[in-house]
C-alpha cells in the first residue's frame, strides 16, 4: 500500500472505520476516499458500482456494516441479516469489478460457535452451533469469510479478512438502547454518579467472561494486515485476555467514579458464556496490541465526557 494510492474506507464515521482513518492520516497517507451511508448506501448495487467506477480506490476497508448490541441483534434479524450481506456482496463485486487491489473485510468473533472450545482459534469456524441471539449477524459475516475466499479462488483477488473480538474506544455508540457492553457501562454509571444513584441495574448474571480490544489497536491491526497478510484464512485481532462482565462492571465504575450499589437483571440474557481469541496467528505475523483495558476505559471515558462538554 503505497502513500500516494487511493484508500476507501468503508464506514469511516463508525467507531472502527474512524479510527483507521486516523491512523492512516497520522501515518501520512493522504488519498483518503469515505462517504457517509446517505451519500453512498452500501445496499443499493447500482450506487456502489457507479461510486467504484467513478473513484477507482485501489485499497479498499470493509468496515461498513449494520453493527449492535445483544438487543438489536435479537430484535431485528432480519435487518442484521439483510444489510449485512447486500453491503459485502455489493463491495465485493465491485471491488472484483474495478480492479481493486486488496480489500479487507471485517468480520466479528460472533461467528464461532457457541460453545466452541476456548480459546477460539480460526479453524473453529463451522464446527458447531451458533449462539441464538445473534445467529443472523454471524452468518451474514460468515458469508463474508466466504466471500473473501470464492473471489480470491474464482477471480484471484486479493481478499482477506479478519475476526475482531469486542472493540470500544473513542468514536464508541453510547445510547442505551443500542450500544455494546463497555459503553452502556461508562454511559449508565456516569449518569448514575450525575444523578445520585444509589444503584445501577446491568444485564444478565455478571458471569459471562469477554475480550475487550482498544479500537486504535483494532486499525493499527487493520493497517498492519493490509501491508503484511496476504493469505486466504480470516485472522483473529483480540487482546488474548479475557474479564468477567462483573469484573468489568467494577472497573468501569471505578474509572468514572460510580461507587454505589450495582444490580444484576438476571431475566436479561447474558449470551454465549465465554468468548476469547486465539491470537497465535496474529502474532506470528508480528502483531501485539498495545493498550492495557484500564488504560482504554480511561482514554474511552475522557472522550465520552468531551461529547457531553460539547452537546
Ligand atoms: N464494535 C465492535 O465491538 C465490533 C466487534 C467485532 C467486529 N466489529 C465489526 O467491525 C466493523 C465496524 O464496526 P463499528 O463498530 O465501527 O460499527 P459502527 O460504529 O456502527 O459503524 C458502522 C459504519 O457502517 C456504515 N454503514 C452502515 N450501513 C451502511 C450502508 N447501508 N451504507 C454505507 N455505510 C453504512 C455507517 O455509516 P454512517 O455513519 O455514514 O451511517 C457507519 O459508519 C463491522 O463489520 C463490525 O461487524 C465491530
Amino acid at each position: 500500500m503505497q502513500v500516494q494510492e487511493k484508500i476507501f474506507v468503508a464506514g469511516h464515521r463508525g467507531l472502527v472505520g474512524s479510527a483507521i482513518v486516523r491512523q492512516l492520516q497520522a501515518q501520512g497517507w493522504k488519498n483518503l476516499i469515505f462517504r457517509s451511508s446517505r451519500e453512498l448506501d452500501l445496499r443499493e448495487k447500482d450506487q456502489v458500482n457507479l461510486f467504484f467506477e467513478t473513484s477507482r480506490p485501489a485499497y479498499v476497508f470493509l468496515a461498513a456494516a449494520k453493527v449492535g448490541g445483544i438487543w438489536a441483534n435479537k430484535t431485528k434479524k432480519a435487518e442484521f441479516l439483510r444489510d449485512n450481506l447486500l453491503i459485502q456482496i455489493n463491495v465485493m463485486e465491485a471491488a472484483y469489478r474495478y480492479g481493486v487491489k486488496k480489500l479487507l473485510f471485517l468480520g466479528s468473533s460472533c461467528i464461532y460457535p457457541r460453545l466452541a472450545p476456548q480459546p477460539m482459534k480460526e479453524e473453529y469456524l463451522l464446527t458447531g452451533t451458533l449462539e441464538e441471539t445473534n445467529d443472523a449477524y454471524a452468518i451474514a459475516k460468515i458469508a463474508g469469510i466466504m466471500g473473501c475466499k470464492a473471489y480470491r479462488e474464482q477471480y484471484g483477488c486479493n481478499f482477506i479478512s479478519c475476526m475482531p473480538t469486542n472493540l470500544y474506544g473513542p468514536g464508541d455508540n453510547f445510547d442505551l438502547e443500542s450500544s455494546h457492553v463497555l459503553p452502556a457501562m461508562i454511559h449508565k454509571f456516569h449518569k448514575a454518579k450525575e444523578a445520585g444513584l444509589k444503584e445501577v441495574e446491568l444485564w444478565g448474571t455478571g458471569t459471562p467472561k469477554r475480550e475487550f480490544l482498544f479500537v486504535d489497536d483494532m486499525a493499527s491491526a487493520c493497517i498492519y494486515l493490509m501491508q503484511h497478510y496476504n493469505g486466504q484464512e480470516h485472522i483473529n485481532i483480540g487482546v488474548g485476555k479475557d474479564i468477567s462482565i462483573s469484573d468489568l462492571a467494577l472497573m468501569v465504575s471505578k474509572c468514572v467514579g460510580y461507587t454505589q450499589k450495582i444490580i444484576w437483571n438476571t431475566d436479561k440474557p447474558d449470551g454465549t458464556p465465554r468468548k476469547l481469541m486465539d491470537i497465535t496467528r496474529l502474532r506470528e505475523l508480528g502483531f501485539e496490541p498495545r493498550t492495557s483495558l484500564e488504560t482504554g476505559i480511561n482514554l474511552t471515558y475522557q472522550w465520552f465526557l468531551q461529547q457531553e462538554i460539547s452537546r
